[in-house]
């Protein structure tokens, strides 16, 4: 007879969430926040802590339990399988003592899955308790070179940390990983001329004259309720910034890819400040809604217009617009910080099929663009395949020129691309020198990437 099972809301919250992100490709940030609002504070905090670091290390733990049980993984019950990544987390990655990670995770396997499976999931983790994770690194990156063990002590795919290696001195990789597994800072703006800086509540973001960072949540703050103010990283601050401040002709501004609107909110304040007037347009229909819904604070005569559109085909014609701002769908490598499973989720396959799309959009905006205006191109991925390769493809056309957006952003220490971006010809060289590359280990931002090109035939 099997002893009575004790239930844990905190560890039964954390298997559904995880049942959800790995059976049906749910958001763990998502799933949580359903999961959360029926637990007490402290449990809340547990399965968040818990989800959280499973998520981020699932890849690491699969090749755990896949060598402390002896077989591939596919070869056990998914259910199973999300009980054993829970519980190795809590073994390598949390303070939980071994006898209660394990007996918890029993019990959560009965009462989830059945009483058959409690003798399997009592031994697997017995063997994952072993070794500290540490320990295991040391055996399961025995036959690896440094990159790939760096990438598995740091709980990333190993295609990951090598287009990181590219974009990066290699001396900088190491805290480049390990910043993707610290929480980021929740980050205010204001929209320019509806809020002050003082209403946010919290001390001014490091760089950005218009950021601060939360003093708590960001629903609780008045100018954000009225979007007056919103919740942005200071990275898309800072290449939204760079754009307003760059030498144009005057003349409207447009945002190609606009959804879900945290950039468009900043640059119709700085358009308006300016003179000009932004269209916002952005592909999908529900996404143009929440842009214009981050625009609805600003008055009449400066909201931006905005426009549902594919915007490789736009409405407008060619050489309407003075600034564009083209913050392309890329594979999001760096805001790894942000969603848990995210690193896990894309496949190497996903770059060459977004790289088609991001260079016409590009070529698109540089279309719409007037002789003498400028394009920023910008990517939340510092993937060299999505930043400087379609950056360099878009030079080669002989229409744009590559002005340094480093100096255009002075305030901001080495934000420059470092790496050697997959070229080694003097020319690429001096390419990533024009190019502004943030990251999270350096200036506390998501890893964004800003090349600043101007239309040629003034
Ligand atoms: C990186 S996000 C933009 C983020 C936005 N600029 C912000 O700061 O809130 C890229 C956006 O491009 C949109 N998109 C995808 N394909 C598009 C296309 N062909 N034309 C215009 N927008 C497109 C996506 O729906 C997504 O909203």
């Amino acid at each position: 007879m099997s002893r009575r099972r004790r239930r844990d809301p905190a560890r039964q919250a954390a298997y559904r969430v995880l049942r959800a992100v790995t059976s049906s490709g749910a958001y763990a940030n998502i799933e949580l926040a359903r999961q959360r609002a029926a637990l007490a504070p402290a449990d809340a905090a547990f399965a968040t802590e818990l989800v959280n670091g499973t998520c981020r290390g699932l890849g690491g733990y699969d090749r755990v339990l896949a060598a402390a049980s002896g077989r591939e993984l596919r070869t056990l019950q998914p259910a199973a399988v999300d009980v054993l990544r829970l519980g190795a987390h809590q073994l390598l990655g949390m303070r939980v003592p071994a006898h209660a990670a394990i007996s918890t995770s029993v019990d959560l396997a009965a009462l989830e899955i059945g009483e058959r499976l409690v003798g399997l999931v009592n031994a697997i983790l017995r063997h994952v308790s072993e070794r500290s994770w540490d320990g295991w690194v040391d055996v399961l990156g025995a036959d690896e070179d440094d990159l790939g063990r760096l990438a598995l002590a740091n709980q990333h795919p190993r295609w990951i940390a090598e287009a990181f290696a590219r974009a990066l001195p290699a001396d900088e990789l190491a805290a480049a990983l390990a910043a993707d597994n610290e929480p980021a800072r929740p980050t205010l703006v204001v929209r320019p001329g509806l809020a002050e800086i003082s209403e946010l509540g919290g001390e001014p973001a490091r760089y950005s004259p218009y950021g601060a960072y939360a003093a708590g949540d960001p629903a609780g703050v008045t100018a954000v309720a009225e979007g007056r103010a919103g919740v942005q990283d200071e990275g898309s601050q800072l290449v939204a910034l760079a754009l307003s401040r760059v030498d144009a002709p005057e003349g409207p501004w447009l945002d190609l890819c606009a959804g879900p609107g945290g950039k468009s909110a900043l640059l119709a304040g700085l358009a308006a400040t300016a003179g000009q007037r932004l269209v916002a347009s952005e592909l999908h229909p529900h996404r143009a809604a929440l842009v214009a819904d981050n625009l609805r604070a600003y008055p009449e005569a400066a909201r931006p217009l905005v426009v549902t559109a594919d915007g490789t085909r736009g409405p407008w014609r060619p050489g309407t617009f003075s600034r564009v701002m083209a913050d392309v769908p890329c594979t999001g490598l760096g805001a790894l910080r942000r969603r848990p499973e995210s690193r896990w989720r894309h496949q190497p396959s996903d770059v060459p099929e977004l790289a088609v799309l991001q260079r016409r959009l590009l070529a698109a905006a540089i279309e719409a663009t007037a002789p003498g205006g400028v394009i920023a191109y910008v990517t939340c991925s510092p993937h060299p395949d999505e930043t400087v390769a379609v950056v360099a493809d878009a030079l080669a056309g002989g229409e744009v020129d590559c002005l340094r957006a480093p100096d255009v952003l002075p305030e901001v220490p080495r934000a420059t691309l470092e790496g050697e971006s997959g070229a080694r010809t003097r020319e690429a060289d001096s390419l990533s020198e024009r190019l502004v590359q943030l990251w999270p280990h350096r200036h506390g931002t998501d890893a964004m990437f800003l090349a600043l090109l101007r239309r040629r035939g003034r």
